[in-house]
């Protein structure tokens, strides 16, 4: 798989630039943006994107069923993972928070937002990411955090370019989708849980219907989180994590 990448000065969100691409091109895309004026994030809010900061999406076209689409979440987030770790070396704590949150340090610095339009006969898959690289964005009082943000820079010292890092991210995105093409998701689902933040670790997952705590004990061949909670098991496909 070989990536066209689109350089923009600006856009309102690569992943709406990417939607509308998905009607002209056949080809793997990467649509990266030096600045975003309205990004989109989880559970629609806004990804808060200063400049310097990492926007882009990447665009592939992929016949499957919507589940099987959807573990491009942690095949995502093992990719990004690579990227960073292999620019600043493991001294650092870098953790992936479920689904697919980047943490370093127990601070988010990656959000990822999967996207899809289904055209005749292929679904156009948009990956959203969004790291920040330089600058720590400053959240908005009206949204409840639940992972404090920071950013590369604030934790390590270490400056990263945008353009250049969507090229790293490609590289690693091939290769893990290539390992998720031949071997399945069993074998990402492992390198997705040594890297899991606070596995085996009283968590809180929330939705607007439900709540619960207990140990997180590990993912599901679907991607689904699994608590345990006095010997039961809650299988959650959907939620917002607190680590507390
Ligand atoms: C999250 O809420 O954690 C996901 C954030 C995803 C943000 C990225 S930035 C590039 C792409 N374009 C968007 O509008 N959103 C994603």
């Amino acid at each position: 798989m070989e990536f066209d990448y689109i350089y923009l000065d600006e856009a309102a969100s690569t992943n709406s630039e990417a939607l509308k691409l998905a009607n002209f091109t056949d080809k793997p895309t990467f649509i990266v943006a030096k600045k975003q004026t309205n990004g989109r994030g989880r559970i629609d809010r806004f990804w808060v994107d200063p400049f310097g900061n990492f926007s882009g999406s990447i665009l592939i076209k992929i016949d499957e069923d919507l589940q099987t689409l959807a573990l491009r979440s942690f095949v995502t987030a093992v990719s990004v993972f690579d990227a960073i770790d292999e620019k600043i070396g493991n001294e650092h704590a870098l953790t992936i928070k479920w689904p697919n949150d980047i943490l370093l340090n127990g601070k988010k610095i990656c959000g990822i937002l999967l996207e899809t339009k289904k055209l005749r006969h292929v679904t156009a898959l948009v990956i959203g990411i969004g790291i920040n690289l330089l600058s720590t964005p400053k959240l908005s009082e009206a949204h409840e955090i639940t992972t404090e943000p920071g950013s590369i820079f604030d934790e390590t010292g270490i400056k990263l370019d945008p353009l250049n890092f969507s090229e790293l991210i490609a590289h690693h995105y091939v290769l893990r989708e290539n390992q998720f093409r031949t071997m399945g998701f069993s074998k990402i689902r492992e390198i997705w849980m040594s890297r899991a933040a606070k596995l085996g670790a009283k968590i809180t997952a929330r939705t607007p219907v439900f709540e619960y705590q207990g140990k997180f004990d590990s993912i599901d061949e679907k991607g689904q989180l699994i608590i345990i909670n006095n010997g039961e098991k809650k299988k959650i496909a959907a939620a917002e994590i607190f680590f507390k």
